[in-house]
């Protein structure tokens, strides 16, 4: 399904893309009154020109082949970052990219920057990086761009500061992402969309919750930790947070932190958010062996629409996750890196929506991930 929709859209994207410069910058839709509707003519007319433009953007992307890719992944044991540097480097191919380098960050920022450095020894035409620190983005930025590479960072977003000095430099650095505050809402909506009466075990009035953490030096955990709280505040729900740890978006740190917080606040916590789905899934281990039960005396939350989080939702055993859209975000960060390479250039700041995930949709986000 996938990959039959990226070949589908591949040509109108790229003309799309090579045009508009990038997702963030497209302009919205018309929105033509329906007396005011183009023409047949017109539609037509368009739907060539479109066309035209897409085959030249497919010609041009002909010389890809001959470009170099370096891409910097924060590490390779993560399980969304799997997900998304798999389907990266089949769209980096299907782009016509044939010379593609993926490293590993090993989760250290001195092994990256050394990469990162052999990348530039080696003559790349163009990097995609996953910072293993968002804080070293400007130390990169400046190597990078003092080398004449064009530069697009992924899933961990750089500061403000830093994103101003591409735009003042008008300097050829991107970021293609989500807004981690969209997901962290979305968690905080499922929860709350379910309403006191069925959350309040204890009866106390109020939602107690605990929170488990991934890297606090990334933005995606802090938006996700003050956002879904404010969801249910926001809701007009009263909370109480029994625990907030550090799982570094892992599964054996949420399972271990899960079971230590089960142990020690018992049956009062109703609520175990998580900042991601691999944290979730040990979460659920440890609910489990306390012999609790999601849905019945507990929920649960995750981010990222993992595929076996999906099929727990469908079944019932995590209350919902959000979907980190991997897909749309590698084609977005490959387009951006064809876009710099064929000159048209692009927006300093390219986004993604967030997708709620619970029962009433976990089945068609499941068939659409196959
Ligand atoms: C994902 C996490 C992942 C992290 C890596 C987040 O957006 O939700 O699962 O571990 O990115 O930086």
């Amino acid at each position: 399904m996938k990959k039959k929709v990226v070949s589908i859209v591949l040509a109108a994207t790229l003309g799309a893309t090579l045009l508009a410069g990038c997702s963030g910058s497209a302009a919205p839709a018309a929105e033509a009154p329906a007396a005011e509707a183009p023409a047949q003519e017109e539609v037509k007319e368009e739907a060539a020109e479109v066309a035209e433009e897409a085959s030249e953007a497919v010609e041009a992307s002909g010389d890809l082949a001959g470009k170099k890719v370096g891409v910097c992944i924060y590490q390779f044991n993560d399980n969304f970052m799997t997900l998304f540097r798999t389907e990266l480097e089949s769209y980096l191919k299907e782009l016509g990219f044939t010379d593609i380098t993926i490293v590993d960050g090993a989760n250290d920022q001195a092994t990256q920057s050394g990469q990162i450095d052999n990348f530039i020894a080696d003559g790349v035409d163009v990097l995609i990086i996953n910072p293993v620190n968002s804080s070293s983005a400007a130390t990169i930025t400046d190597k990078v761009v003092g080398a004449g590479i064009p530069l697009v960072y992924i899933n961990r977003e750089p500061d403000e500061a830093e994103e101003q000095r591409w735009a003042d430099n008008n300097w050829d650095v991107t970021y293609v992402g989500c807004d981690a505050r969209q997901s962290g809402t979305m968690q905080g909506e499922i929860i709350a969309d379910l309403g006191l009466d069925a959350i309040d075990f204890n009866k106390n009035g109020k939602i107690d919750y605990i929170m488990i953490e991934g890297d606090p030096e990334n933005i995606d955990a802090q938006y996700r930790t003050e956002f879904s709280v404010k969801a249910l505040t926001d809701a007009g729900l009263e909370v109480n947070e029994l625990d907030d740890q550090v799982g570094m978006w892992d599964t054996t740190k949420g399972q271990e932190l899960v079971a230590n917080s089960l142990a020690q606040n018992g049956n009062d916590i109703e609520v175990v958010f998580c900042n991601n789905d691999a944290m979730a899934l040990g979460a659920l281990e440890s609910i489990k062996a306390a012999g609790r039960t999601v849905g019945t005396d507990i929920y649960l939350v995750g981010v990222d629409a993992l595929t076996e989080v999906v099929e727990d939702v469908i079944n019932g055993s995590i209350t919902g996750t959000v979907f980190n859209d991997h897909i749309s975000q590698s084609h977005s960060a490959a387009d951006a890196a064809a876009n710099y390479l064929t000159g048209a250039g692009n927006e300093h700041y390219i986004g993604c929506d967030y997708v709620k995930v619970t029962t009433e949709n976990a089945q068609s986000i499941l068939d659409s991930l196959k």
